[in-house]
């Protein structure tokens, strides 16, 4: 049995909108929805859970009217941190054995391969990231403002979730973590790496499309690849937005 967590239980500082950013609307639905409609079309997912800010709980009831999302089954409360809403999403799952996948609200361009490619891998493996090469040079800043390493691009990848994990191996890592006053994560392969080194944790590739709506800009590149992505389920080239004439107009916007 697999669960997919769908994680909405940040705010969006970032962006800046005074809402949280996945309920941001793109193509006249929130963020969140999008989320839940891609993660839904995977027929090996089981289970939708939203772990969705404490605070704007009530605005996502809609999701539970009619039949639309018969794998939604619960809304719940998330924490003060990811790793926090994690681990809230992990008590909710209580001792049940699964695999359980973890994916940003905010990646909404999810695709069903790497969901398939995310269940697949948890057939050897415990742990699953998904990642996509990085286009831009990393570098290594010291304290002092000047680069102190280029690690070799080509060993290097940006992470993206789904994350997925073998429910007893997530839940011993987060045990650990727990015990640890130091503990600090920004993601959950994150907390698998730290407290037990020993899994090993396997890559399946992510897409560009699967970004995190992060900065204000992210929304107007959601936009576009949220018409190009419907123009291709479509198949009408007639419906293949001019992407690079809308972008004039986008970024030309600002310059008056
Ligand atoms: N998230 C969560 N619980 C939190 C914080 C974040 O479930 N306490 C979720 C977010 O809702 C988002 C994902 O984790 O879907 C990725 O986090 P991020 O992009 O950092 O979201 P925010 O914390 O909302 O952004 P910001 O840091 O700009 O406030």
């Amino acid at each position: 049995r697999t669960v997919a967590v769908i994680l909405a239980g940040g705010v969006g500082v970032r962006v800046g909108l005074g809402i949280p950013k996945q309920l941001i609307k793109i193509a006249g639905k929130a963020i969140v929805e999008h989320t839940l409609e891609a993660m839904s079309r995977n027929a090996r997912v089981d289970e939708i859970i939203i772990m969705m800010n404490a605070d704007a709980i009530s605005e996502l009831d809609y999701l539970r009217e009619g039949d639309h999302f018969p794998k939604l089954t619960r809304i719940l409360p998330g924490g003060a941190t990811r790793n926090d809403t994690t681990q809230l999403a992990l008590a909710a799952l209580g001792d049940e054995d699964c695999k359980v996948l973890f994916h940003d609200a905010v990646r909404p361009f999810i695709d069903s391969r790497i969901i398939d490619d995310c269940i697949d891998a948890l057939d050897t493996y415990d742990a699953v990231d998904t990642a996509i090469p990085s286009a831009d040079t990393i570098i290594r800043v010291g304290d002092d403002g000047c680069i102190t390493d280029i690690p070799n691009r080509s060993l290097l990848r940006r992470g993206q979730t789904p994350q997925a994990f073998t429910a007893s191996v997530i839940r011993r890592a987060y045990a650990l973590a727990q015990d640890d006053p130091d503990f600090r994560a920004t993601d959950d392969c994150g907390v698998v790496f730290k407290y037990l080194p020993q899994v090993k944790i396997f890559v399946v590739d992510g897409t560009a499309e699967n970004m995190k709506v992060t900065e204000p800009i992210d929304i107007h590149i959601a936009d576009k690849v949220f018409q190009l992505q419907s123009a291709t389920l479509s198949n009408d080239p007639a419906d293949v937005p001019d992407l690079m004439g809308k972008c004039v107009v986008v970024f030309g916007g600002s310059y008056g």
